[in-house]
């Protein structure tokens, strides 16, 4: 038990208190000798503050070592003029210490805490709680903090009710693979840990709640693409008696309440833009388009229908589609040309990728120029606004959707290299009108693209399923899918329409969501909503790298928590309890 007890934060420290007993309890973050004389920069949640131990007073102060953890006595006074740190807020103030106590020593240090950035990730995570210790990580936690507090404060406001969903709950529609949980009472059976909290929240519009929200943990099985965690929190909505454009104008103000508060930059545009999937996807190759800058794709069949370029004559013939990027004025060099063949090749999965460099005078220089007319530019200024002499044509060709999404990727690589983002303000925007399925060559059926409960456009023809259009929209910003939602079935005929599209026959249908179709004919509203990734909005706030960043306790890309070492083997005992017999064994990697 200390016998020391903290009178005051290091941060709250003020002129007022000059005179005054204090005591201060904390990390010992610095440590100095100057001639027998130890100053120690002592850190706690709100600041630093400078320790002065007089070895005649206070011996034993030269064994602290870095993140200990003390409490010290002492009278605060002024430093010295020439000894004031401008750089910290308590810089004017010292504590000569009379007493301290170790409350806790530590042991050398896996890594030095002013070196993190130098430091393996996996050494952090496997320390987090050191790592945690930065001003930087701090700043994050309690930015996340604020921003659910404003997000619950503004869905209060609005008259939203916070409802929590199960985590022990049955398999959710989110076509991610489902972490289960096995039964004890029913050996055989399992849990699945929601995906979203999807089916839960539609039941509680059927339930008479008219507006839900919840901070929701959300579990994904699948494999960890960049900004993807197995778990991670959205912001979940869902409202009954409302359509698209009420959900997305309630969002549009709630961020821009949030970026007043929070953000570094403002805002590109005071009304979040609104672009169709098919628009976005012929202009930007993705949708989820970054518009801060501009390097549209265009579509530059007609420049090549009379081609000698027999594979792009071809291309053409077959119904393909041939699209351009025009980088300008960047005189790009050979190599630097020959690394985004590669690029596109290799990483973006392009069957090829051409380019076709202007001169200061207008000559196209490429490996295919002599298969070029003369007139070369001149015929593309008709189809690629704005070129000029000195710029550059990327070009790919091929079936629409997969060479647009190499242009897309493209588009992106080229825009950071040469520095082309405007990165002094966010852009927003709103994709809608999304396919309601898509075709899938290999399992030769149609695949709902958000979930089976989205609804289409009233009168769509069913028949024809690749002209349905989802009453569906995700949010965008700065080229990061920040959030999705849609108006929901909530008819069951219509409901049925839709299985019977995606091949979920009626027993399947009734097995996974007997309980949503079941409410579809029990008084079920019109309703719709939305989900926001909170740890995505949290990294773009904080201008961190990875989602990693914003996590507390975060998932490495192979799974695993360094710092518990989940997953972990279970005894057989456990198994048995819960009818269940381990066929396979893997050790997950350990730092
Ligand atoms: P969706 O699957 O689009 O929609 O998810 C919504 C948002 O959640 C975030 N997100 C993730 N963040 C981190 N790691 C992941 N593995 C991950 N997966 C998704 C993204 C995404 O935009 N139930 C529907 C929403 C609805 O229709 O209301 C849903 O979950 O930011």
């Amino acid at each position: 038990m200390s016998h020391l007890k903290r009178s005051l934060h290091c941060g709250h420290v003020a002129e007022k208190k000059i005179g005054s007993e204090l005591i201060l309890a904390g990390w010992v973050h610095r440590w100095r000798d100057h001639g027998g004389i130890i100053f120690i920069d002592l850190r706690d949640n709100s600041g630093i503050m400078q320790l002065v131990f007089d070895p005649a007073v206070v011996p034993d102060a030269h064994s602290l070592r870095a993140e200990s953890v003390i409490a010290a006595k002492g009278i605060l006074e002024n430093r010295t003029p020439e000894t004031i740190n401008k750089d910290l807020p308590t810089g004017k103030f010292e504590l000569k210490v009379t007493s301290f106590e170790v409350l806790n020593k530590a042991k050398a240090l896996p890594f030095q805490l002013d070196e993190a950035e130098k430091v393996a990730e996996d050494i952090k995570l496997t320390y987090r709680y050191l790592d945690l210790r930065s001003e930087e990580k701090q700043k994050t936690l309690k930015l996340r903090s604020d921003l659910c507090f404003e997000m619950r404060s503004f869905l209060h406001l609005h008259e939203f009710c916070e409802i929590e969903t199960p985590i022990l709950s049955k398999s959710t529609p989110e076509g991610a693979r489902d972490y289960l949980v096995p039964s004890r009472a029913y050996p055989g059976n399992c849990y699945a840990l929601p995906q979203s909290p999807q089916t839960y929240k539609q039941i509680l519009m059927a339930s008479g709640v008219e507006k839900y929200y919840q901070i929701a943990r959300c579990f994904r099985d699948e494999d960890l693409r960049a900004n993807r965690q197995p778990e991670f929190t959205q912001l979940d909505m869902e409202m009954s008696f409302i359509d698209e454009r009420d959900v997305q104008d309630l969002c549009e103000d709630m961020f821009k309440k949030i970026w007043d508060k929070f953000a570094r930059r403002p805002l590109k545009d005071k009304t979040f833009p609104r672009l169709t999937y098919a628009e976005a996807f012929s202009r930007f190759g993705s949708d989820k388009p970054d518009i801060r800058f501009d390097l549209e794709i265009n579509n530059i069949d007609k420049l090549f229908e009379q081609t000698k370029l027999t594979f792009l004559k071809a291309t053409i013939e077959r119904g393909g589609k041939i699209g351009a990027l025009c980088l300008k004025d960047k005189n790009l060099s050979r190599s630097e040309l020959e690394g985004w063949v590669s690029r596109a090749m290799h990483d973006f999965g392009a069957k090829g990728l051409l380019y076709v460099r202007f001169d200061e005078s207008g000559k196209p220089n490429s490996p295919v120029a002599k298969f070029l007319p003369d007139n070369f530019l001149e015929q593309a200024q008709k189809v690629v606004p704005g070129i000029t002499a000195s710029d550059t044509l990327f070009i790919v060709a091929g079936d629409y959707k997969s060479s647009w999404e190499v242009l897309g990727k493209l588009r992106v690589e080229l825009a950071q290299k040469h520095e082309l983002v405007d990165e002094s303000k966010d852009a927003f925007l709103w994709i809608t009108d999304f396919p309601l399925v898509e075709w899938d060559r290999e399992d030769k059926r149609w695949y709902a693209m958000h979930h089976p409960f989205t609804s289409t456009v009233e009168g769509s023809d069913w028949n024809k399923p690749e002209t349905l259009i989802a009453r569906a929209y995700d949010l965008v910003c700065n080229g990061e899918e920040l959030g999705g939602g849609s108006i929901r079935i909530h008819q069951r005929e219509i409901q049925q329409k839709m299985f019977d599209l995606l091949g979920i026959n009626k027993d399947s249908a009734k097995e996974k969501f007997g309980f949503l179709l079941e409410a579809q004919e029990l008084g079920f509203p019109p309703h719709g909503g939305v989900a926001f990734g909170l740890d995505r909005l949290a990294m773009i706030l904080s201008d961190a790298n990875s989602i990693r960043d914003v996590i507390a306790f975060p998932k490495t890309q192979n799974f695993s928590c360094l710092m518990t070492q989940a997953p972990s083997t279970v005894g057989t005992d456990q198994l048995r309890e819960l009818g269940l017999k381990c066929t396979k064994a893997a050790t997950p990697p350990k730092n």
